[in-house]
């Protein structure tokens, strides 16, 4: 018998009055807010599938017994997005957004919404999708069953039979033009071969990474001391979002297709549309199959449930398809998915694996991870020797004995972990493991503070583990950005040449070319990166700094938020829960990091160094008077709509459609929507005319009326300006 403990638990809202429901209906949506962007646009998730889909079914079911705290924005009412930026320049006659700023690709909209699909985990929730189904059709329809490709999905346009534009998902509505990368994969024909195919049309897919080629550049990339990549997901959303598309060609990328659009497709059903889009030579499963009856789809499962592991790409599940596309019209689809459609997800695969000892690891926090080491066995493409245990809790909830056998599953890290336990296989001699009291690695005693899963290493500054994990994200490419693997940071602090971040700027070529393995160039290529790393911006040095729970994104809202690091260093606990998003545990680390004065002493020699400190307004940027304010605007004003948005953008403001309760003031000018003022009214939000906005921010001739650039309640903002 199979005994598993999952860390997760979920709860219901039965007992959940609606301030409770609205405070978890918050947390829900900025967890899969962030949630998205890692997946998304970083391609390097933090959360499983799994957790990420359980996290949505409690938002869901919140929102079912809440409707009235249903918002258009709610992730449940929309697709994720990877695009790396919101719009805000206009789109030409052909529909083309060009590339800008951190846009790397043009932009285009979909002709048809790019959606995705509802999950079910059991035959149960199929059967209710069947059941859906048989009382919107009325009966005599079929499934077509196919594989569930974990890749990115692509949409490819064919004009006259020659691959007219590629583009990604984007936001489902807009999508990033990636047509040269796309000519880069090899079994998408750029021609398309036999006869019928109708003059414009497109057809839809997932572009992976095969596991050798996910193996081959994770195996390259360890080498050149970069991070590797989570999963072959990550790798093929990575790639295909590379700038060089020379590059994309080495990365052993494939595509398979799924899904035809046009108008008037002369087919009856969807197996008929990918039959005749194989024979033009486009790529297509030949997995799929066509079932009449949840018996069929059954068996469709549990074949492919444990034949997949000898595929040699990786699937996350199958996909059920009412196959008649007349039927298909008829249910039509929901704002995020098609009503004729469904994904039943694989549990996720696991392993059953000795575990030979348990190592534990400290961080650069300082945290003890308790990480297993494994008899080797496979696991979804690779061999996995060690997995993680989170904590002391997790290893007590699991009840793990060194000796144990253990289910090991791989989640959104590169890591794997541990699932569970098969108690039925412990032997005699399985030995309960005891949690260190000291840390490992410098002999300090080990804390926990309230409320924490984690022990800690106190000694941050004597912790050689500690030192080096700090030392290597400050110059990582999200920080600082600096040339270095591990190893030559390694090497650094083992000759004593770099103790704390600030060492970095006093390094001298001379003494670097009596290092092992350094020669002129490598000096002179690692100077220079640090060099430039001087111009890295505010935001980036914050993140850099390695504060406890201050991650890249709260990094990037304190730096707007303050403005500098002096600012930030004498804040208050309060002001600093006035930035979004900023809790408790934030609030207290940043404190704590700021009082102490070995902080100080380091903020001033990276000051005196030339770091960026403050923020630097960008070139169109006039002001941050507007900083973390939603504006919604509504009427005519003396200007035209879109150069009023800009003056919001210009001033840091953030441009929004429509009122919630979010808005910060409902901006007026003449003959404003009748429903927008009622809505302002109705949620209490501002409602400011156009001559009281001009008050608020710098005029054109550079004074500013009505607020103080430095400090006001309202705008607590502090400007530097380079
Ligand atoms: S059909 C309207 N078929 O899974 C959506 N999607 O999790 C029609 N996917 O958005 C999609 N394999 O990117 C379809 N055989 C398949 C698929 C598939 C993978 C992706 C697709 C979709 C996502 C939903």
């Amino acid at each position: 018998m199979r005994r598993c403990v999952h860390a997760y638990t979920y709860m219901g809202p039965d007992e959940m009055n609606i301030n409770e429901a609205n405070n978890r209906i918050q947390e829900l949506r900025a967890a899969i807010a962030e949630a998205n962007r890692r997946y998304y646009v970083e391609s390097a998730p933090t959360i499983s599938d799994y957790d990420y889909d359980m996290l949505m079914n409690e938002l869901i079911a919140l929102e079912k017994e809440f409707p009235e705290l249903v918002t258009p924005d709610s992730p449940t009412q929309k697709v994720g997005s990877d695009l790396e930026t919101a719009q805000n320049v206009a789109a030409d006659d052909e529909g083309r957004i060009p590339a800008k700023g951190s846009n790397k690709f043009d932009q285009y909209p979909h002709r048809y919404p790019m959606l995705s699909l509802g999950n079910t985990y059991n035959i149960t929730e199929i059967e209710e999708f069947a059941d859906r189904a048989t009382k919107g059709i009325g009966g005599g329809f079929t499934y077509s069953c196919e594989l569930k490709f974990d890749g990115v999905a692509i949409c490819l346009i064919y004009k006259e039979g020659r691959l007219h534009r590629a583009l990604t998902r984007g936001d489902g509505t807009i999508g990033d033009d990636v047509t040269e990368n796309v000519k880069k994969i090899a079994n998408i024909p750029q021609r398309l071969s036999g006869f019928g195919w109708p003059a414009d049309f497109e057809i839809r897919g997932e572009i992976y990474m095969p596991y050798k080629d996910f193996d081959r550049l994770n195996e390259e990339k360890i080498r050149e001391e970069e991070q590797p990549f989570a999963n072959p997901r990550n790798a093929a959303s990575g790639s295909l979002k590379l700038t060089d598309s020379k590059e994309v060609a080495k990365r052993g990328l494939e595509c398979t297709l799924y899904h035809m659009l046009g108008e008037n497709l002369p087919f009856p059903t969807h197996d008929a549309a990918l039959k005749a889009a194989m024979k033009w030579g486009l790529p297509v499963s030949d997995k799929r199959r066509i079932c009449r009856n949840i018996v069929d789809i059954e068996e469709y499962i549990r074949y492919w449930d444990s034949e997949r592991k000898k595929l040699p790409f990786a699937t996350d599940g199958i996909v059920i398809k009412i196959n008649e596309l007349g039927y298909q019209t008829k249910l039509g689809y929901t704002a995020k998915a098609p009503r004729w459609a469904v994904a039943y997800k694989f549990k996720a695969e696991q392993a059953l694996s000795k575990v030979l000892g348990i190592d534990y690891q400290v961080g650069r926090t300082g945290a003890v991870t308790p990480v297993a080491n494994l008899e080797p066995s496979p696991l979804s493409g690779t061999i996995v020797k060690r997995a993680s245990l989170h904590n002391a809790d997790q290893m007590e909830l699991l009840d793990i004995h060194i000796g144990d056998y253990a289910y090991v599953e791989k989640g959104g890290e590169i890591i794997p972990k541990i699932t569970g336990v098969e108690l039925s296989k412990r032997g005699s001699d399985a030995v309960k493991p005891v949690f260190p009291t000291v840390c490992p690695d410098c002999g300090a005693k080990l804390v926990r503070d309230e409320g924490e899963a984690k022990w800690f290493c106190p000694d941050s500054d004597n912790c050689p583990t500690q030192i080096k994990g700090k030392l290597v994200h400050f110059l990582s490419r999200k920080a600082m950005n600096v040339l270095a693997g591990d190893a030559t940071i390694e090497q650094l602090y083992n000759h004593g040449y770099v103790r704390n971040v600030a060492d970095f700027y006093d390094l001298q070529a001379g003494q670097l070319l009596h290092l092992d393995g350094w020669k002129e160039r490598s000096v002179q290529r690692f100077l220079v990166s640090l060099e430039e790393s001087k111009s890295v911006s505010f935001e980036h040095v914050l993140y850099a700094l390695g504060i406890r729970h201050v991650g890249e994104t709260t990094a990037k809202g304190i730096a707007k938020h303050f403005g500098s690091m002096d600012a930030i260093m004498s804040a208050t606990r309060e002001a600093l829960l006035d930035v979004p998003d900023v809790g408790e545990i934030i609030a207290d680390s940043i404190t704590a990091w700021c009082a102490d004065p070995r902080h100080l002493e380091l903020v001033e020699r990276l000051r005196k160094a030339g770091l960026k400190l403050s923020i630097g307004l960008a070139d169109e940027m006039v002001s941050t008077v507007l900083n973390d304010k939603t504006i919604v605007i509504s009427g005519n004003f003396s200007i035209s709509r879109d150069e009023m948005k800009k003056l919001i953008e210009v001033n840091g403001g953030k441009n929004s459609g429509s009122i919630s309760a979010k808005t910060s003031f409902l901006l007026a000018g003449e003959k404003p929507g009748p429903e927008k003022i009622k809505k302002a009214e109705a949620l209490g939000v501002k409602i400011i005319t156009e001559e009281e906005f001009r008050a608020m921010i710098p005029s054109a001739d550079g004074e500013q009326k009505g607020i103080d650039a430095v400090a006001s309640p309202d705008f607590p903002v502090q400007l530097t300006l380079f």
